[in-house]
């Protein structure tokens, strides 16, 4: 998605606004800009492509300047193009806008300012906004800017600079993130904290219809009635290089790596001991509520979806509420029947995720209690949950999620063992022995970790097909989609994930020596019918890659590749067998030569609906 990024100072803003330009590229972008205000001028540069052909533009000629404002775009309205591209500027070359969201009634407004006589350079839905606020413009940035943003309909965060204004900063938001960083004699502005956090590590986080007027030596926050508002500064709690490489050659292999010490941070307070009971921090429930639920609804986009499948089977299995899990994007649109004691549990990465968060006002519209399962602290998703359950994966760059997706498992797992332990409603001998294998998950995670060069064998074996199913059953459905789409986000192998059950009702037809299949087969309650189901396989020529517990020669004795795992009980099988399904992924793309930390096509946080 687009990302923005502001800086006043007395540094060069364009290098500044770059620098966050490059911690942003995690989101996805297709062109760049950066405007600056200099002598009474603006000046603005834009690159269609990668951001390095915006280092290599500075380079070749800087682009001086204190304030400044920059914007990796995701095309949205009109292709990507320097036409397209932001900055936008209004038709007299005096302001400057750059925006992340979506302007839902751009057209009627285009032509009501084309009419009065305002003259358009692109086919964005942001230029009307560099146009409005030279309409309303008296000498005032922030009172234009208020007045601007009062027509427009949509989601969006703006950061606007004024040649006439070359002490100011002016930025607003509604429903898109937007952050303030603050420094001494300089202050930033900023899509996400990430994109500032080697500047400092103060930030104000701006809500709804918040306005910020940002100067060199403060930020004045105000509603859009001009009235101040009073803000805790927040701390970022993540050191400045978090989010660097480090020896990896791409941040999605050093989130894999990462993942037994994230999944100790995940556990830490809350599960230490089998035999105690597990404390779920951020729930923000009694422990009659919990046993008053009558239904948990389960919502998310892409890989978090997939966690919230995992979420819906435990929660049936062990704690016995209904339980259902919605695509964000879908969940309103069925209109789903909220009962009384209706728990919303919103999983999200980023928490920005503008499907998820539209999904979680719905419900509490309709008056479910919305807890959410979440990584980034303080975003849009958490400050309109009733809770925050935080997975502590620390920061992800790598668009193709990988730690959160386990440590959203595992925050599904101690959920539903919570609820369960409290209503009372599975074996406490089973809870224990689940509790127990969380608990040495971290070790698991490592042993899986330490296979790495397995799975590289089996990646070189197949990378070269076109076409791959990921099969498995119960609890590990979710497991194979997960897989699936990890490998056709960064590969482009076309990879769909299927219940193996329904292999026969369809998707067997495509069956082939070109078709790879990875099976998962881990033993539990579906192992029996697993084997049938790979045998199906195997006898129309189908290649098939297993991964089963170690030691299994059964399924050894079928596959014509392994992936071994440790064996765990089954209900916390998701944890161990999507970590090999990661590496296998980043495996398979890396042999094609696949920019993995930038896939095609794809954002790491999708602010728009
Ligand atoms: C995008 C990302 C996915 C992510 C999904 C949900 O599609 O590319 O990796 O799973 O959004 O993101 P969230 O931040 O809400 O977990």
């Amino acid at each position: 998605m687009c990302g923005i990024v502001g800086y006043i100072g007395s540094r060069s803003a364009a290098q500044i606004c770059l620098e966050g330009l490059h911690r942003l590229e995690y989101r996805g972008y297709d062109s760049a800009g950066i405007a600056v205000v200099r002598d009474g001028e603006l000046d603005v540069r834009k690159v269609v492509g990668k951001l390095s052909n915006m280092d290599a533009s500075l380079r070749e000629t800087a682009l001086p300047g204190t304030l400044g404002i920059g914007h990796t775009r995701w095309a949205t309205h009109g292709k990507p193009s320097v036409e397209n591209s932001h900055p936008h500027v209004s038709t007299n070359g005096r302001i400057a806008v750059v925006h992340n969201g979506i302007i839902e009634n751009y057209g009627e407004l285009r032509e009501q300012l084309i009419g009065e006589g305002f003259v358009f350079k692109s086919q964005t839905d942001t230029e009307v906004m560099a146009h409005l606020v030279e309409k309303y413009y008296a000498g005032d940035l922030r009172v234009a800017v208020v007045r601007a943003v009062q027509d427009l309909q949509g989601a969006f965060a703006f950061g606007v600079i004024c040649a006439d204004n070359p002490d100011q900063l002016v930025a607003v938001r509604r429903f898109s993130p937007l952050v303030v960083g603050l420094g001494e004699g300089e202050n930033y502005i900023a899509s996400d904290m990430g994109a500032i956090r080697q500047e400092t590590d103060r930030v104000y986080v701006i809500d709804d219809d918040e306005v910020a007027l940002i100067t060199r030596e403060g930020v004045e926050l105000t509603d859009l009635e001009g009235n101040p508002l009073e803000r805790e500064v927040f701390v970022i709690p993540w050191p400045a290089d978090a989010a660097e490489k480090g020896p990896h050659k791409k941040f999605m292999h050093k989130e894999i790596h990462e993942q037994p010490e994230a999944m100790r941070a995940c556990l830490a307070g809350r599960l230490s001991d089998p035999d105690k009971p597990l404390q779920l921090d951020g729930l923000n429930m009694t422990e009659a509520e919990i046993k008053g639920l009558k239904k948990v609804v389960f919502t998310a986009c892409g890989t978090a979806y997939h966690a919230g499948l995992v979420g819906r089977f435990l929660m049936e299995y062990l704690a016995k509420i209904p339980a259902e899990c919605d695509l964000a994007a879908e969940l309103r649109a069925r209109n789903p029947v909220v009962l009384d004691n209706t728990l919303c549990v919103p999983i999200s990465q980023s928490g920005e995720t503008a499907d998820t968060l539209v999904a979680l006002r719905d419900m509490k519209g309709k008056g479910a209690r919305c807890v959410s399962v979440l990584n980034v602290v303080d975003s849009s998703i958490a400050r309109e949950s009733d809770g925050a359950v935080y997975i502590q994966a620390g920061p992800e760059i790598g668009v193709a999620s990988t730690k959160a997706y386990s440590l959203q498992v595992m925050t599904m797992t101690l959920m539903a063992l919570h609820f369960a332990e409290v209503r009372g409603t599975a074996d406490p001998a089973l809870l224990r022995e689940l509790k127990a294998a969380l608990l040495k998950m971290p070790e698991y995670a490592a042993e899986l970790l330490k296979r790495e060069d397995d799975v590289i064998e089996v990646a070189k074996q197949y990378y070269q097909l076109k076409d791959a199913f990921y099969l498995a059953r119960g609890v590990n459905l979710p497991s194979a989609m997960e897989g699936a789409l990890k490998l056709k986000e960064i590969s482009y192998i076309h990879a769909e994930g299927y219940s193996a059950g329904e292999m026969k009702h369809g998707p067997i037809a495509l069956v082939c020596p070109e078709l790879f299949t990875v099976a998962i087969a881990v033993h539990g309650d579906v192992y029996e019918k697993m084997i049938g189901n790979i045998q199906e396989i195997k006898a129309r020529s189908g290649p098939v890659i297993g991964v089963a517990d170690d030691g299994d020669d059964v399924i050894g004795g079928q596959a014509d590749a392994m992936i071994w795992v440790p064996p765990v009980p089954e209900l916390v099988s998701p944890l161990t067998t999507a970590i090999p399904l990661q590496l296998l992924a980043y495996h398979m793309a890396d042999q094609r030569g696949e920019d993995i930390d930038q896939p095609r096509n794809l954002a790491k946080t999708v602010t728009v609906e």
